[in-house]
């Protein structure tokens, strides 16, 4: 059996900037690592530690990944100094991802954000990918300013898209920004569906996901209809140490996505 705590000599081979604090990594791994949209690796580099990223490429893609990374702290800031020819370490993939065949047949609505745009390109990917598939496809997203907004050339691209209802909001308004402002909640009730059986999947920070999941139920999503992806602090990845800990669950392994219904009752899931 492969040892999961081997990371895995990992080639850079382009770094893109996306805004300010966030950069696209393309990064092609010596040996393969197939994931799940929603999934997550552990990208390490020497002499300075080690974090849990969700790829922001397409699964069906093997020879590469790609992982898109806000600077917040030690580790993210070395990996917005990596050039071209660099070599880090990725080990996974981790976690459950995405349940995409529960979601065949449905409404779906895609929430996002900030750098919760990042693992949901991946989800997004996967989508089109079934397209035909889903009864219908909603994204909507919200980032602080423009500046902030990742992707932008891309989801200009997908607005274009007829399987693909988007919209996208910016906290507070600039020159820049011809679109929407306000906060993600905002443009979430033109979505046109029938909710009580429509699916539902947030991604971004811990208090957009909790103002998002309200306004969700307040217009009639049901619990179980509602993903989360939980960014607790990890370690191990493979539900080992502790560290990601969610009452019964370990977010490595159980998750990082999880229903709703199954986490309502923790107060720590929007710390
Ligand atoms: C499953 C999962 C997927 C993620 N995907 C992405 C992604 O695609 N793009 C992205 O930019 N970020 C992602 N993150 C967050 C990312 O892991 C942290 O921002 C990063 O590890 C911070 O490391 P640092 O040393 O730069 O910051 P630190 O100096 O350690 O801390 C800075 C801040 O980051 C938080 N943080 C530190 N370590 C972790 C950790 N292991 N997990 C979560 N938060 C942490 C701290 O609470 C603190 O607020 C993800 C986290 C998880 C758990
Ligand atoms: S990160 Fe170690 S148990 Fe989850």
């Amino acid at each position: 059996m492969n040892n999961p705590y081997r990371p895995i000599e990992t080639e850079v081979l382009e770094v893109i900037p996306e805004t300010p604090t966030i950069k696209t990594l393309r990064l092609k791994p010596k040996e393969e690592i197939s994931f799940k949209a929603g999934q997550f690796i552990e990208l390490s580099i020497p002499g300075v530690g080690e974090g849990p990223f969700t790829p922001s490429s397409r699964s069906s893609v093997k020879e590469e990944l790609h992982v898109s990374i806000m600077k917040v702290g030690k580790v993210t800031e070395r990996v917005h100094q990596l050039k071209e020819g660099d070599i880090v370490g990725l080990r996974g993939p981790f976690g459950n991802g995405y349940p995409l065949d529960e979601f065949k047949g449905k409404d779906v609505l895609v929430v996002g954000g900030g750098c919760g745009f990042a693992p949901l390109r991946s989800l997004m990917y996967s989508f089109f990918e079934m397209s035909g598939e889903l009864k219908s496809l909603y994204f909507r997203g919200g980032c602080r300013t423009s500046k902030e907004m990742v992707f932008k050339d891309e989801t200009a691209e997908w607005a274009k898209r007829k399987d693909l209802n988007l919209r996208l909001t910016v906290d507070k308004g600039d020159e820049t920004w011809k679109g929407h402002v306000g906060l993600v909640t905002t443009i979430l009730d033109d979505v046109k569906i029938h909710y009580p059986e429509g699916i539902a999947i947030v991604c971004g920070p811990p208090i957009m996901m909790k103002f998002a999941t309200l306004k969700l139920l307040e217009m009639g999503f049901q619990d179980k209809n509602i993903y989360l992806s939980m960014e607790k602090n990890m370690s191990c990845g493979i539900g080992k140490c502790g560290h990601c800990r969610l009452d019964v669950y370990y977010a490595c392994k159980h998750g990082p996505v999880f229903r709703y219904d199954k986490i309502k009752h923790l107060k720590e899931i929007w710390d």
